[in-house]
Parts: C-alpha cells; sequence; structure tokens
C-alpha cells in the first residue's frame, strides 16, 4: 500500500470516516509496557496519532503532557475541535521526518502503526531512517522510543538499532485481540533508549509463531491419522 505514506491518502481516508480508530492494539493492551516506561510527568509525544484514542486514554489515567501531531491537516482539525480545551493535550500538524521541535525536548516518543505506514509508503528506507533521526534529536538523554508494530520485528529492529542512536532495543509482544487462525497472533512493541536500564524477557513473535505452526501440524496429522484408519477398518 504505497499510499499509507502519503498526506492525501490519509487527508482522504478521514474525511470519508472521522470515526474513531485503533490500529493494532487499545490503551488497555499496552498501558503495562507504556507505564514500565513512561511516568505520568514526562513529556510525550505521540507522533502520527491519528484519530486512536490512545492519548485520551493516556490522559484519562494521569498523563499529563501529550503532544499529538500528524501528517493528515483533516484529523488534526478533527481532533483540535474534539480534544483541543483538554488539559495537557496539545495537537499540530508536523511530518514525523521532519519535526518542528527543538532537541532533546520529549521523554517519550509514542509510535502507534506510524513506522509500519512509512515502511509501506514510497521511499520507505529513507523516511524511516529521517524519522527515527528525529526522534533520537528531540528525546531528552533518558527518554524512550516506543514503536507499536505487527509481525517480526527484525526489519524494524534494523532501523531502531542504528549505531548512530545508540539505542538499547527492548522488544516485547502483545497479543491481539482477535488473531486469525494462522495469522501471527502478536503485536511487537520495541522500546528503545540510550538510559534504558530494564531487561525484561521477550517472546519473539517468529518463536511463537513456529510453536502455532507445530500445533497445527499435530492437530492436522492426527486427523489424516483418523481418517486413515477409519477408511482401513471400513
Ligand atoms: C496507521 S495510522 C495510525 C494512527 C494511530 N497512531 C493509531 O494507532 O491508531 C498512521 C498515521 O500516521 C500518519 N502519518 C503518516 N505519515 C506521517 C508522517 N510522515 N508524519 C506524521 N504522521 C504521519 C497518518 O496520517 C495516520 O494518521
Amino acid at each position: 500500500m504505497a499510499q499509507y505514506g502519503k498526506a492525501s491518502y490519509w487527508d482522504d481516508r478521514y474525511t470519508k470516516d472521522p470515526e474513531p480508530f485503533d490500529w493494532y492494539q487499545r490503551y488497555d493492551g499496552i498501558k503495562d509496557i507504556l507505564g514500565t516506561y513512561i511516568k505520568k510527568e514526562d513529556q510525550i509525544l505521540m507522533s502520527g496519532a491519528g484519530n486512536s484514542r490512545l492519548s485520551e486514554d493516556m490522559a484519562t489515567d494521569g498523563y499529563r503532557s501529550l503532544f499529538n501531531i500528524d501528517i493528515s491537516k483533516v484529523v488534526v482539525e478533527q481532533m483540535v475541535a474534539k480534544t483541543g480545551d483538554r488539559m495537557g493535550f496539545e495537537w499540530k500538524q508536523m511530518d514525523a521526518t521532519s519535526l518542528d521541535f527543538a532537541d532533546e525536548n520529549f521523554d517519550a516518543v509514542v509510535d502507534k502503526a506510524l513506522m509500519d505506514s512509512l515502511l509501506c509508503g514510497e521511499g520507505s528506507t529513507a523516511n524511516v531512517n529521517k524519522m527515527c533521526a528525529e526522534v533520537s534529536r528531540v528525546l531528552k538523554p533518558k527518554g524512550v522510543y516506543i514503536v507499536i508494530s505487527y509481525g517480526i520485528p527484525d526489519n524494524r529492529l534494523s532501523y531502531l538499532e542504528n549505531k548512530d542512536f545508540n539505542w538499547s532495543v527492548t522488544v516485547k509482544t502483545v497479543r491481539k485481540f482477535r488473531a486469525p487462525r494462522h495469522a501471527v497472533p502478536l503485536h511487537v512493541v520495541c522500546c528503545c533508549g540510550t538510559g534504558l536500564t530494564t531487561t525484561i524477557t521477550t517472546t519473539t513473535s517468529r518463536g511463537l509463531w513456529s510453536r502455532r505452526r507445530w500445533f497445527d501440524c499435530l492437530v492436522l496429522n492426527r486427523w489424516v491419522l483418523c481418517c486413515a484408519i477409519g477408511w482401513i477398518l471400513d
């Protein structure tokens, strides 16, 4: 979907469908991970915020400073109209690959499905590299970049483990709300930062995916065996 990286695509989509929509996960699904890395008083940048309810749910849970940006003018206008006077909330149309913020401005940058969108657009490698460089620039020295993504993380790690940023990356997984059978049943959360000290056990989606496939094979083989025995006994 090459258009996922284009403002015009998102403007059009939000004009046609202004209803709130959360990609991948609602706040409840990632609340514990966010709470491990982000303090309630931290300055948070929600990058590519769209019309997700994540910022509002975080504010309701006590996070005090959420700066939301999106490349789509349409969604920014809609969200300003909806949440504009909420304390600790700001909205601005901005391109995540060229941030209009001073260096070392935020304690945390949260990216839910934005990196994935850029990866689906034209010039994806250059754009994701630019975005990560901007995140690294605007994060305070002990800040954290949290990327919520889908699928196997290796491709995202090739960007996040860039030595220029000097980030340690911890990969965590979150179960999808409704995983279709045979789909990878997890979302991936990459927690990146220079000042990270927490080490948490990682379950890679690849490991879980292969365990699930082995289980499916076992079930299938038992079914074939039963059919064969039934056929012989007939
Ligand atoms: C897949 S949606 C995710 C929306 C929201 N974060 C969520 O989790 O539901 C991607 C969002 O990123 C925005 N976007 C795409 N490219 C962008 C860019 N270069 N800078 C800022 N936002 C961008 C789109 O307008 C869209 O709202």
